[in-house]
């Protein structure tokens, strides 16, 4: 039976810690860190992140700031919004929630975010940071995913790490993040031959697909770490609806080394570094050392 990666317990810790650099951050150097968080519209699971993120900053000593849009805002409305918190000193991190309604260039919005205030890292200056192992702001879900994973395994050195997706939110900075701790890393996707017997390779194994169980036990290397960010909601017993990942526990754990649940693996971890970027880019902007305070 493999080893649970507590992601939950982890981001527990790590939200004290940020909160202890916040604490650093006011009482030494007068700077209160403000996420600013934008909805639109009333996509559920978005409100429910949003509620989250707004609470979470509040506990870890932040300012939280939130702005919500009706479905039918236009994308001046929103960039217009955008604009003004760019240019005000409170805010230090700005994130726009996505999806965003059909009528809103998603591009364009991100795109439109101070890189220095992009808490998400989706900017392409971010993105083009990253890739090239410039400083700058890093996306939270695969952040937080190499938190676990060096928590678990140490240095990461020469491991062969698969990972299941190519979306620009998780799989593509996950593949940067990884690099950048000398993986050796391949990014698999709907279209790639045998995908089965590539993951099967991995020592390491990232799933980022959402599709709901889609990775069973016979996909998996004896001993590999698994780390699933698949969040999909299906029908459980007696009408209700259950949260599942894109790998099927039961028969994975049985191979596995290690392996993060659903709920309580990796979901936590995104809010937590989101908060911790917030205080990098606070940091940034006032010209403090990061180092000294996270
Ligand atoms: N929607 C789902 N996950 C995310 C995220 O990490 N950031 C933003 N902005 N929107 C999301």
């Amino acid at each position: 039976m493999a080893h649970i990666i507590d992601g939950k317990a982890f981001a527990a810790n790590l939200r004290v810690d940020i909160a202890k650099s916040v604490a650093l951050l006011k009482n030494k150097h007068g700077v209160k860190p403000g996420l600013a968080v934008v909805l639109v519209g009333e996509d559920p699971a978005s409100q429910v992140y949003v509620r989250n993120k707004g609470k979470q900053t509040i506990e870890a000593g932040m300012e939280s700031f939130e702005f919500k849009l009706p479905d039918t805002a236009t994308q001046e409305e929103l960039l217009k919004i955008v604009d003004q918190l760019n240019n005000d000193p409170k805010v230090n991190g700005i994130l726009v929630q996505l999806p965003l309604p059909a009528q809103i260039n998603e591009t364009a919005v991100i795109n439109a975010i101070n890189p220095d205030k992009d808490v998400d890292g989706f900017h392409l200056i971010n993105v083009g940071r990253l890739n090239t192992g410039a400083p700058g702001l890093v996306p939270c879900t695969p952040l937080g995913c190499r938190m676990l994973l060096e928590d678990y395994l140490g240095d990461l050195t020469g491991a062969n790490a698969v990972i299941v997706g190519r979306s620009n939110i998780v799989g593509k900075p996950m593949a940067a993040l990884l690099l950048a701790k000398s993986c050796t890393v391949t990014i698999t996707h709907s279209r790639t031959k045998d995908l089965q017997e590539v993951c099967k390779q991995a020592d390491i194994l990232v799933a980022a697909v959402g599709r709901p169980e889609m990775i069973t036990g016979d996909w998996i290397k004896l001993g590999a770490t698994v780390i699933d960010v698949g969040i999909n909601r299906i029908a459980g017993e007696n009408g209700k609806t259950k949260l599942v990942g894109d790998v099927e526990f039961s028969s994975a754990s049985e191979v596995a080394g290690a392996i993060t649940p659903v709920p309580g693996g990796v979901g936590p971890m995104t809010i937590a570094c989101l908060l911790r970027n917030t205080v990098e880019a606070t940091c940034l902007q006032n010209g403090i050392s990061a180092g000294e305070v996270l």
